[in-house]
């Protein structure tokens, strides 16, 4: 795989490789994306390949700007602009009626296109240096945690994927908010950091909370999504000291993931202190998840997020990580 700067010349490079149809990693500021040409089957078709993922399930595409969104999506909702107008540039994806020629490669045959134009710089100089959209899920393997730094990618892919435009880490951390204004109702597909509450005020409706068994399919809504190889397990605060002695007392390696401060260390054991504001909480959450399943422990206990508005994305991802109860290989 190779690296390439964010200056102008790494990203001509990337853009060169897109249009020859090979898969150019990027930064956005959720997380990283595995690109390829949206407007080219084949080279959506490698995104599959390359991530094991089933065909049917969409991929989100990625706009320069709101001005080419009438060539991707049909029958535009006046909330879709809405929300693109106060989001757009932004970790929000909407989920609208195809237009004529999206590729089914792109929408795993639904007649629907998930689309969002992302917030971070490299990512909008590089659609703009490609001149077109990107089709880009997360760039991780099928199920596993979503890179937040290019070095996270090439542990996912090593030589399978081109390049991969090294952008620093990600400012948000966990995958964008899902809307689908396909129906009679907005439905919230997938939390991410922008509230709910923001959205509905924009929307001036509540938004349908789907749950896991309806709606369509999106692979981000598996319970097995998001999982380290390790067990992972969510514990209230005032339990988790007690839970990981209990863990270390029954012959396992246990790291915890919490906002408390370390207790006096135990063998056996780590404990890694994480920010206590949700925002900063999402930024550094996957990089420590990866952290913590590397020294391939038996056990990652994690802290109970809060049930406030802010914490939502979060609690969402780890309790999916968390419902994987078996190790991944
Ligand atoms: O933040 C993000 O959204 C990141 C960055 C790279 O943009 N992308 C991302 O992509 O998380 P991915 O493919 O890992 O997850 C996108 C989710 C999937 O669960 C997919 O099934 C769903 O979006 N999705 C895409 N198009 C859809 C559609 N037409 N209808 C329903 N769900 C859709
Ligand atoms: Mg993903």
């Amino acid at each position: 795989m190779i690296r390439l700067s964010d200056s102008p010349a790494g990203l001509d490079r990337a853009a060169a490789l897109l249009r020859a149809g090979k898969l150019v990693a990027f930064p956005t500021e959720t997380v990283y994306g595995l690109g390829a040409d949206a407007g080219n089957p084949e080279a959506v078709a490698a995104i599959f390949r390359a991530k094991g993922r089933p065909a049917d399930h969409p991929v989100i595409v990625h706009l320069p700007s709101v001005d080419v969104l009438p060539q991707w999506a049909a029958d535009i909702p006046d909330s879709a602009r809405r929300l693109a107008g106060m989001f757009w540039p932004g970790p929000l994806t909407l989920v609208l009626r195809r237009a004529r020629g999206v590729p089914d490669a792109i929408t795993g045959g639904q007649d629907t296109v998930g689309l969002r134009v992302p917030g971070n710089p490299v990512a909008l100089a590089l659609l703009r240096a490609f001149g077109g959209a990107l089709a880009a899920p997360s760039a991780n393997r099928f199920g596993h945690i979503s890179p937040t730094t290019a070095d996270h990618v090439e542990q996912e892919f090593g030589d399978e994927v081109a390049a991969v435009v090294d952008g620093g880490r990600c400012s948000v951390g966990v995958e964008s908010t899902i809307l689908d204004l396909t129906g009679d109702r907005p439905r919230l597909l997938r939390p991410g950091m922008i509230r709910v509450d923001a959205l509905e005020a924009e929307l001036g409706e509540p938004l349908v909370r789907i749950r896991d068994e309806d709606g369509p399919r999106a692979s981000g809504r598996l319970s097995s999504h998001y999982a380290p190889r390790a067990r992972l397990e969510l514990v209230a605060g005032d339990a988790l000291d007690a839970r990981r002695l209990a863990c270390i007392r029954a012959g396992e390696s246990v790291v915890v993931l919490s906002r408390r401060v370390s207790p006096p260390a135990a063998e056996g054991s780590s404990w890694i202190e994480m920010p206590r504001q949700p925002v900063q909480f999402a930024r550094a959450l996957y990089a420590d998840l990866r952290r913590a399943d590397e020294g391939r422990p038996d056990r990652i206990l994690v802290e109970l997020p809060p049930e406030s508005p802010g914490w939502e994305a979060i609690s969402d991802r780890l309790r999916r990580a968390a419902a994987n109860d078996r190790l991944q290989d």
